[in-house]
């Protein structure tokens, strides 16, 4: 694995940084083009999270092609059922095309997905929807075998906690099922709603509230070309940096009531934070005040996503405040890590922390990412530090971040990658 080293100088930073596709958006938009005849999805964020589903859908048969940000996708006829170990074992969202393969080819084989260690993540909530649906599943060790030689078959799905994967599988299963779908209890966030516009636009018939109601095509899907979201957690977590500096940045194509719970705190801290014709401006103060707690929760509420960041900003600050995760029970593990460049947090148990903010400023240190969201919080404290970070494990933040090096040169933090 690769390195960061970021030369921190504690000034803070200042410019204008782009968002691009939200990563969370695309992956499920791309699972989705196996059913589809063809596609163009713009904005499609050049990361190594988009190269492996890239890979998927070339083992799946579909040609996959990249230009200037735009991916174009078509399925030419032929391919097989089955994705490799190795391409599931890349990222989590390989189980998001066990639905569209197995309507595309009536049956699909998958292994257990890899992806971020975040404690157990099961996919047992993908596997009831599509039974629900008509598929007969069979797994065995790593392997899960789904055959729905018929198609799916429109049905009532009800979850008991808010799973973003399991409601993308669902969804994507029940546009070409034969029949009428109903979701109940489903997950909202804003990337689910990208990927119903997506399929809309190839032909699905998908309304969104309360419950999501699918009226089944009983077939594939034909073309569409879709924009993808901008990536609010890419957008938060330049947020949560300006705030960490004391800077001031223009985030273009930044939606700020995807992010209202993090816009709110940070107000509340003593930042300037407002929309100002589709992008996102903050002005942060050098020195402020934390809130007494923050809870991570499925949407609207403050994201799981942006937790490790904010823990990293909290720990910069005055006064005591409570986090709790509520959504994987391991998030932790960027902890430790901040406590070797000078926090004071304390793991309660591995989903409650507090963190004892002193007012003081990180220093430099060598630290290792154990995932994505920790990673870019390391970034953050490593940018706030004064002298050169080095930061382990940079794949993890290229999985998630497009161009972070540039991106964040253009705002005055020399960072570099070294493989
Ligand atoms: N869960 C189950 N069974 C399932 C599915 C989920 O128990 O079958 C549990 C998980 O273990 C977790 C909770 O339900 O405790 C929520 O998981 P969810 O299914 O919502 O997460 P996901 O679909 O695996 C997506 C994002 C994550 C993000 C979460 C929550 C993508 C590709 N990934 O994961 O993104 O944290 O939703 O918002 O969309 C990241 O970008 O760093 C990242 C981890």
């Amino acid at each position: 694995m690769g390195r960061f080293i970021i030369e921190g100088s504690s000034i803070p930073v200042s410019g204008e940084v782009k968002i691009g596709g939200a990563k969370n958006a695309v992956l499920p938009i791309m699972a989705a083009c196996v059913m589809c005849g063809s596609a163009v999805l713009h904005s499609c964020p050049p990361l190594l999270d988009t190269r492996a589903a890239a890979d998927i859908l070339g083992c799946l048969g579909v040609k996959c092609r990249f230009e200037n940000k735009s991916a174009f996708i078509e399925y030419p006829g032929g391919g097989s059922f089955e994705i490799s170990r190795e391409l599931c074992g890349k990222m989590r969202s390989s189980v998001l095309f066990l639905a569209p393969a197995a309507a595309r080819y009536g049956r699909a084989e998958i292994y257990l997905p890899g992806g971020c260690c975040l404690g157990k993540r099961p996919v047992d909530m993908h596997l009831k929807a599509l039974e629900t649906l008509g598929a007969k599943i069979s797994c065995e060790n790593d392997r899960i075998c789904l055959e729905a030689e018929n198609g799916f078959e429109g049905g009532d799905i009800y979850f008991d906690t808010s799973s973003v994967g399991a409601t993308e599988t669902a969804i994507t299963a029940a546009v070409t099922a034969r029949g009428r779908t109903r979701i109940h209890n489903p997950a909202r966030e804003p990337e689910i709603a990208d990927l119903c516009a997506f399929l809309n636009k190839a032909g699905a018939d998908i309304e969104m509230g309360e419950v999501i109601e699918i009226q089944g095509r009983g077939g594939l899907l034909g073309h569409a070309e879709h924009t993808v979201m901008p990536d609010r957690i890419e957008a938060g977590t330049y947020l949560i940096l300006a705030a960490a500096t004391g800077g001031e940045l223009f985030l273009k194509n930044a939606v700020g009531g995807h992010i209202s719970p993090l816009c709110e705190i940070l107000r509340g801290m003593g930042c300037i934070v407002e929309e100002r014709s589709k992008a996102l401006y903050i002005d942060a103060p050098r020195r402020f005040e934390v809130p007494p707690e923050i809870v991570s929760a499925p949407y609207p509420a403050f994201p799981t996503d942006l937790q490790p960041q904010m823990t990293a900003l909290l720990a910069k600050g005055s006064g005591l405040c409570m986090v709790r995760e509520t959504v994987f029970e391991g998030r932790y593990r960027h902890i430790p890590q901040l406590n070797k460049m000078g926090a004071d947090i304390a793991v309660i148990d591995n989903t409650d922390f507090a963190v004892n903010g002193r007012g003081k400023n990180y220093h430099a240190a060598e630290v290792t990412a154990s995932d994505l969201r920790c990673g870019a919080a390391l970034v953050i404290a490593a940018a706030a530090a004064k002298g050169e970070s080095t930061i382990h494990n940079a794949e993890y933040v290229l999985r998630g971040y497009e161009d972070i090096c540039k991106k964040m040169s253009l705002i005055g933090v020399k960072m570099r990658y070294r493989a």
